[in-house]
Protein backbone atom coordinates (compact mmCIF):
# COMPACT_ATOMS: atom_id res chain seq x y z
CA UNK A 1 0.00 0.00 0.00
CA UNK A 2 1.26 3.45 -1.19
CA UNK A 3 1.66 5.72 1.65
CA UNK A 4 2.80 9.84 1.97
CA UNK A 5 6.36 10.16 2.49
CA UNK A 6 6.28 13.63 3.93
CA UNK A 7 5.05 12.22 7.06
CA UNK A 8 7.20 9.55 6.94
CA UNK A 9 9.87 12.12 6.76
CA UNK A 10 8.01 14.52 9.51
CA UNK A 11 8.24 11.19 12.16
CA UNK A 12 12.18 10.46 11.11
CA UNK A 13 12.70 14.31 12.38
CA UNK A 14 10.82 13.22 15.76
CA UNK A 15 12.72 10.29 16.04
CA UNK A 16 16.00 12.17 15.85
CA UNK A 17 15.00 14.97 18.75
CA UNK A 18 14.04 12.47 20.96
CA UNK A 19 17.27 10.43 19.87
CA UNK A 20 19.18 13.49 20.76
CA UNK A 21 17.55 13.79 24.30
CA UNK A 22 18.46 10.01 25.30
CA UNK A 23 21.96 11.13 23.99
CA UNK A 24 22.47 13.77 26.09
CA UNK A 25 21.02 11.60 29.19
CA UNK A 26 23.70 8.87 28.07
CA UNK A 27 26.61 11.36 27.84
CA UNK A 28 25.74 12.49 31.13
CA UNK A 29 25.17 8.88 32.87
CA UNK A 30 28.77 7.88 31.26
CA UNK A 31 30.88 10.89 32.24
CA UNK A 32 28.84 10.21 35.88
CA UNK A 33 29.88 6.69 35.54
CA UNK A 34 33.54 6.84 36.71
CA UNK A 35 32.31 7.99 40.28
CA UNK A 36 29.12 6.60 40.70
CA UNK A 37 27.37 3.41 41.69
CA UNK A 38 25.82 0.96 39.49
CA UNK A 39 22.37 3.00 39.73
CA UNK A 40 23.47 4.69 36.27
CA UNK A 41 24.00 1.67 34.08
CA UNK A 42 20.45 0.79 34.61
CA UNK A 43 19.57 3.72 32.92
CA UNK A 44 22.22 3.41 30.35
CA UNK A 45 21.13 0.08 29.78
CA UNK A 46 17.61 1.27 29.12
CA UNK A 47 18.86 3.82 26.54
CA UNK A 48 20.56 0.97 24.67
CA UNK A 49 18.08 -1.02 24.60
CA UNK A 50 15.92 1.45 23.73
CA UNK A 51 18.48 2.12 20.71
CA UNK A 52 18.38 -1.49 19.62
CA UNK A 53 14.79 -2.34 19.82
CA UNK A 54 13.50 0.82 18.07
CA UNK A 55 16.25 3.20 16.43
CA UNK A 56 18.47 0.08 14.54
CA UNK A 57 15.03 -2.02 14.34
CA UNK A 58 12.75 0.61 12.95
CA UNK A 59 13.83 3.94 12.29
CA UNK A 60 17.29 3.49 10.38
CA UNK A 61 15.34 0.64 8.03
CA UNK A 62 12.97 2.92 7.31
CA UNK A 63 15.64 5.33 6.20
CA UNK A 64 17.65 2.94 4.26
CA UNK A 65 13.79 2.40 2.36
CA UNK A 66 13.78 5.97 1.55
CA UNK A 67 17.24 6.06 1.04
CA UNK A 68 16.60 3.18 -1.86
CA UNK A 69 13.48 4.82 -3.35
CA UNK A 70 16.10 8.04 -3.55
CA UNK A 71 18.22 5.79 -5.79
CA UNK A 72 15.18 4.57 -7.78
CA UNK A 73 13.57 7.31 -8.47
CA UNK A 74 16.40 10.55 -8.58
CA UNK A 75 19.29 8.66 -9.01
CA UNK A 76 20.03 12.57 -9.89
CA UNK A 77 19.53 13.02 -6.28
CA UNK A 78 21.25 10.38 -4.57
CA UNK A 79 24.96 10.35 -5.80
CA UNK A 80 27.81 9.70 -3.46
CA UNK A 81 24.99 8.47 -0.33
CA UNK A 82 25.93 5.05 -0.39
CA UNK A 83 27.09 5.88 3.25
CA UNK A 84 24.22 5.78 4.90
CA UNK A 85 23.80 2.02 4.63
CA UNK A 86 27.36 1.60 5.57
CA UNK A 87 26.53 4.18 9.32
CA UNK A 88 23.55 2.35 10.16
CA UNK A 89 25.36 -1.18 10.06
CA UNK A 90 28.44 0.58 12.05
CA UNK A 91 25.47 2.30 14.14
CA UNK A 92 23.94 -1.69 14.86
CA UNK A 93 27.06 -2.79 15.67
CA UNK A 94 28.58 -0.27 18.36
CA UNK A 95 24.80 -0.50 19.83
CA UNK A 96 24.77 -3.93 20.56
CA UNK A 97 28.10 -4.03 21.76
CA UNK A 98 27.83 -1.18 24.59
CA UNK A 99 24.35 -2.88 25.67
CA UNK A 100 25.70 -6.45 25.90
CA UNK A 101 28.19 -4.39 28.21
CA UNK A 102 25.96 -3.25 30.18
CA UNK A 103 24.31 -6.12 30.06
CA UNK A 104 26.99 -7.63 31.52
CA UNK A 105 27.83 -5.24 34.07
CA UNK A 106 24.08 -4.84 35.35
CA UNK A 107 24.28 -8.41 35.86
CA UNK A 108 27.83 -8.34 37.98
CA UNK A 109 29.93 -9.23 35.38
CA UNK A 110 33.58 -7.56 35.18
CA UNK A 111 32.92 -4.91 33.16
CA UNK A 112 35.71 -2.00 33.36
CA UNK A 113 33.87 1.54 33.67
CA UNK A 114 36.60 2.99 31.53
CA UNK A 115 35.29 0.83 28.44
CA UNK A 116 32.01 1.80 29.02
CA UNK A 117 32.06 5.35 29.39
CA UNK A 118 34.61 5.06 26.17
CA UNK A 119 32.43 2.93 24.26
CA UNK A 120 29.28 5.72 25.04
CA UNK A 121 31.12 8.10 24.36
CA UNK A 122 32.00 7.05 21.38
CA UNK A 123 28.54 5.97 20.46
CA UNK A 124 27.26 9.24 21.54
CA UNK A 125 29.50 11.15 19.08
CA UNK A 126 28.91 8.70 15.98
CA UNK A 127 24.95 8.91 16.22
CA UNK A 128 24.81 12.73 16.82
CA UNK A 129 27.16 13.33 13.30
CA UNK A 130 25.14 10.62 11.70
CA UNK A 131 22.01 12.63 12.14
CA UNK A 132 23.58 15.73 11.87
CA UNK A 133 24.12 14.83 8.06
CA UNK A 134 20.94 13.11 7.47
CA UNK A 135 19.33 16.17 8.56
CA UNK A 136 21.38 18.71 6.63
CA UNK A 137 21.94 16.46 3.27
CA UNK A 138 19.93 13.31 3.19
CA UNK A 139 16.80 14.55 4.45
CA UNK A 140 16.89 17.71 2.24
CA UNK A 141 16.93 15.50 -0.81
CA UNK A 142 14.22 13.67 -0.01
CA UNK A 143 12.45 16.80 0.59
CA UNK A 144 13.62 17.70 -2.92
CA UNK A 145 12.19 14.37 -4.26
CA UNK A 146 9.06 15.00 -2.32
CA UNK A 147 8.56 18.67 -3.94
CA UNK A 148 9.73 17.55 -7.34
CA UNK A 149 6.52 14.86 -7.48
CA UNK A 150 7.49 12.16 -5.94
CA UNK A 151 5.53 11.83 -2.55
CA UNK A 152 4.32 8.19 -2.65
CA UNK A 153 6.36 5.06 -1.42
CA UNK A 154 5.09 1.77 -0.80
CA UNK A 155 5.48 1.23 2.91
CA UNK A 156 3.88 -2.28 3.76
CA UNK A 157 7.51 -3.24 4.18
CA UNK A 158 8.20 -0.82 6.27
CA UNK A 159 8.97 -2.23 10.31
CA UNK A 160 5.52 -1.73 11.85
CA UNK A 161 6.75 -1.65 15.08
CA UNK A 162 5.49 1.40 17.27
CA UNK A 163 7.83 3.43 19.38
CA UNK A 164 7.93 2.06 23.15
CA UNK A 165 9.11 5.16 24.57
CA UNK A 166 8.25 8.14 22.87
CA UNK A 167 5.11 6.85 21.12
CA UNK A 168 0.95 6.65 22.09
CA UNK A 169 1.39 3.83 24.15
CA UNK A 170 4.58 3.84 27.21
CA UNK A 171 5.81 -0.13 27.23
CA UNK A 172 6.80 -0.76 30.61
CA UNK A 173 10.18 -1.99 30.40
CA UNK A 174 10.80 2.33 29.06
CA UNK A 175 8.70 3.39 32.41
CA UNK A 176 11.92 4.28 34.43
CA UNK A 177 13.33 5.98 31.22
CA UNK A 178 10.13 7.75 30.42
CA UNK A 179 10.54 9.21 34.22
CA UNK A 180 14.25 9.94 33.96
CA UNK A 181 13.82 11.86 30.65
CA UNK A 182 10.51 13.76 32.06
CA UNK A 183 12.01 14.58 35.89
FE1 LIG B 1 20.06 7.03 10.03
FE1 LIG C 1 18.02 8.99 11.28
Amino acid sequence: MPSEIAPVLAELRQDHRNMARLLNLLEERAEAILEEESSDLELMLDIMHYMTVYSDAVHHPKEDRLYAELCAARPDLSQGMGRVCDEHHTLSLQSVVLRDKLVEAFSGGVVRRNDIFADALRYVGSLRAHMRWEESDLFRRLDEMVDDGHSLIESSTFVQRRDPLFGATLEARFKTLFEAINA
